[in-house]
């Protein structure tokens, strides 16, 4: 079958859903989109955040709606897809954004099976349990993009992340062979694979105080995927760790070891 040409793709009159919409990535990424003319879907656990950002949307002129659902509640994100679909149609883009970050090394891991568990719950099994319920429509109406927020990790197998960038890892190999299947519908996928960002979900890591890339920064470049819709968007950093890691393994392993000697766990990694 001949390839499709890819559009570029208009947010304008989109709908876009946006998994952790009530802080962070998430929450930049929402009134980026909603900023270029889409309706954008809110989705995360705290309701009370996720009115604040729908209203201050809609006060700034744009459409919203929140759906405040657990996504390690495989069943709620059922039915939340359900309520979409009915209230909404198809999702033109579903941004997987929402995620956990545990940094913790194995000398602190060996009784904590359940930070391997928490992992795969919410950066692998909730983004693929979402992504399988808004496919079909998105391929029937032969348009849609997944962008994944996803980690250089996946790159550079940093240390003391062995559970957070294996259950980003497969959700990146997941969509990549997704992609293959949906290819002729139209229906695309990025892994955005990030660097630092200043979010909470960095700030218990003293070492990277006031380093990063700001949310809003990390959001354009979210906005910038769904437009042009790459395979991945990854950092020059990331890049060279991937290619240092297939190239030279061994040498790769004592350089990261290194690393990991000179930068310890935080004190929020102790419990
Ligand atoms: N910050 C970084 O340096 C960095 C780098 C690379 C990749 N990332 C990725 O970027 C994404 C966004 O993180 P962030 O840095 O913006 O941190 P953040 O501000 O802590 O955002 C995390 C979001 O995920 C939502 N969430 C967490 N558990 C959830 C659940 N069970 N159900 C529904 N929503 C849930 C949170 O909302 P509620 O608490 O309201 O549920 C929140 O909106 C994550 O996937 C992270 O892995 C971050």
């Amino acid at each position: 079958m001949a390839a499709p040409r890819r559009r570029r793709l208009s947010l304008e009159g989109r709908t876009v859903l946006v998994t952790g919409a009530s802080s962070g990535i998430g929450e930049a990424t929402a009134r980026a989109v909603a900023g270029r003319g889409a309706t954008v879907l809110l989705v995360a656990r705290r309701a009370d955040e996720l009115e604040r950002v729908r209203s201050e949307v809609v006060a700034a002129g744009g459409h919203a709606a929140a759906y405040p659902c657990d996504l390690t509640d495989l069943d709620a994100i059922d039915a939340l897809v359900t309520q979409v679909l009915a209230e909404h149609g198809a999702v033109d883009v579903l941004v997987n954004n929402a995620g956990r970050s545990i940094r913790r090394s194995l000398a602190l891991s060996y009784d904590r099976f359940h930070d391997v568990e928490r992992s795969m719950a919410i950066n692998f099994f909730a983004p693929v349990r979402l992504t399988l319920g808004l496919l079909p429509a998105m391929r029937a109406q032969r348009l849609g993009h997944v962008v994944n927020v996803v980690t250089w990790g996946v790159q550079m197998k940093a240390p003391k992340f062995s559970a957070y960038i294996a259950s980003k890892t497969a959700l990146d190999a997941w969509s990549r062979v997704a992609a293959r299947e949906t290819w002729a519908d139209d229906v695309t996928f990025t892994n955005m694979r990030f660097s630092l960002v200043r979010t909470a979900m960095s700030a218990p890591t003293e070492a990277y105080a006031g380093r990063g890339a700001t949310p809003e920064a990390a959001a354009e470049r979210v906005v910038r995927a769904i437009e042009r819709r790459p395979p991945h968007v990854n950092t020059v950093a990331g890049t060279v760790g991937e290619l240092l890691n297939l190239l030279a393994p061994r040498f790769a392993d004592w350089l990261f070891h290194r690393f990991d000697r000179m930068f310890p766990d935080s004190k929020a990694a102790g419990g």
